[in-house]
């Protein structure tokens, strides 16, 4: 073992491997109180199921959908791509959990944490299409237009973000971060020395 190279792996640490904050837990309160009310508006008297990608957008579903003032269903379903890197997406998609109910004639909106390349939604789309739903709309929280590899049609957005590899309030690296309240922009070091 060379001098100065660590023979332990590193460990994690959930504040101090966060180089700054990029969008506050005040933002996002603020921000997710509107996307609550537009959705509200906007599907005002028809039967909506909220339906959201685990396991990334789990806290900006439960946040988004008590800021949702008419009635809707929920359902879950998790995905995970492959065949990439703990930061590089592939484009190939496996369905870990599909769709509880039916979503024939329903207007369903996803709801997912962070757009990227678009590959994930773009294999969800064509997917949840094939369902037969009444209306298929999209809302993220997070839109990284600078990485994208297939156009998708964002209907609700949170925030525009620049190309920097951000963790918290559901986005994770390697599994890790999730739990932080914020956006936050991770230490190039942490993913560089991994
Ligand atoms: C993340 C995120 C999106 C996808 C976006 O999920 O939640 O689903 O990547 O990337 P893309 O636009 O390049 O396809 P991930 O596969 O990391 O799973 P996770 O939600 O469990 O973290």
């Amino acid at each position: 073992m060379p001098r100065g190279v660590p023979d332990v792996p590193r460990v994690p640490d959930l504040v101090g491997d966060v180089a700054g904050i990029l969008i506050s837990e005040q933002q996002i309160r603020e921000r997710v109180a509107e996307l609550g009310a537009q959705v509200s508006t906007d599907f005002e008297g028809r039967e909506l199921t909220l339906m959201s990608v685990l396991k990334g957008s789990l806290p900006f579903m439960a946040d988004l959908m008590r800021a949702i003032t008419i009635p809707v269903q929920i359902d879950l379903m998790e995905v995970s791509s492959y065949g990439g890197t703990a930061t590089e997406s592939s484009g190939l998609v496996r369905i870990l959990k599909d769709l509880s109910s039916s979503i024939d004639g329903k207007h369903v909106l996803i709801v997912e944490d962070i757009i990227d390349t678009g590959l994930t939604l773009n294999y969800l789309i064509r997917y949840l299409r094939g369902k037969n739903p009444r209306s298929l709309h999209i809302c993220t929280l997070l839109d990284k237009p600078a990485r994208r590899l297939v156009d998708i049609p964002i209907d609700y957005l949170g925030f525009t973000i620049p190309d920097q590899f951000v963790v918290g309030y559901g986005l994770d690296y390697g599994e890790l971060y999730r739990n932080l309240p914020f956006i936050g922009v991770l230490q190039p070091e942490v993913y560089t020395s991994a």
